[in-house]
């Protein structure tokens, strides 16, 4: 049996160039951890059901277990590595702030998507927060902590806009 056949795929990774010689088909999930050593987005269940492993595809949050890199071909990627810098985003600090997670499994996927939507909505209210996150699954039922902190990192963002 021959081996599936490779082609090069060019990714920006939270703003890097990369290039991988790859079978196509494989998630994009296992390149960012396998391939790249981007750990933060986690394999869940693999079948696009809990958000674990979600990313920022071009501006979009997406589960990265769920498309092919091939499918990602080119394309500018975030990974939850990136709102981890000195300081960290605003997501992350109000997140440490309030303690609101617990094992934190689920919860570079679950900033990533809200790092998304404060892009595109910073005045998305908890309705709106909860509905985006509505595939995201927190095993530990942190979930209520959760949307208590990313309403008040929200609400600061939105502030913020304000006073600007
Ligand atoms: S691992 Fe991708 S959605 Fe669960
Ligand atoms: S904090 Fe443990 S899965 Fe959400």
């Amino acid at each position: 049996m021959s081996d599936s056949a490779q082609s090069s795929v060019s990714l920006t990774v939270n703003g890097s160039n990369v290039s991988v010689t790859t079978d196509p088909a494989v998630p994009l999930l296992y390149i960012l951890r396998d391939t790249l050593g981007l750990r933060a987005a986690r394999f869940g269940c693999g079948e696009a059901t809990c958000g674990a492993c979600t990313v920022i595809v071009n501006g979009r949050a997406v589960m990265s277990c769920d498309l092919s890199v091939g499918d990602a071909d080119g394309a500018d990627v975030t990974t939850a590595e990136f709102l981890g810098g000195d300081p960290p985003h605003p997501l992350v600090e109000t997140m440490l702030e309030q303690q609101a997670g617990q094992c934190g499994y689920c919860l570079s996927g679950i900033l990533m998507r809200a790092a998304a939507l404060l892009e595109r909505d910073p005045a998305a209210t908890r309705n709106s927060i909860a509905e985006e996150l509505d595939g995201h699954l927190c095993r530990c039922g942190s979930q209520g902590r959760i949307l208590d902190a990313l309403e008040t990192a929200f609400h600061r963002a939105k502030g913020k806009q304000v006073e600007a």
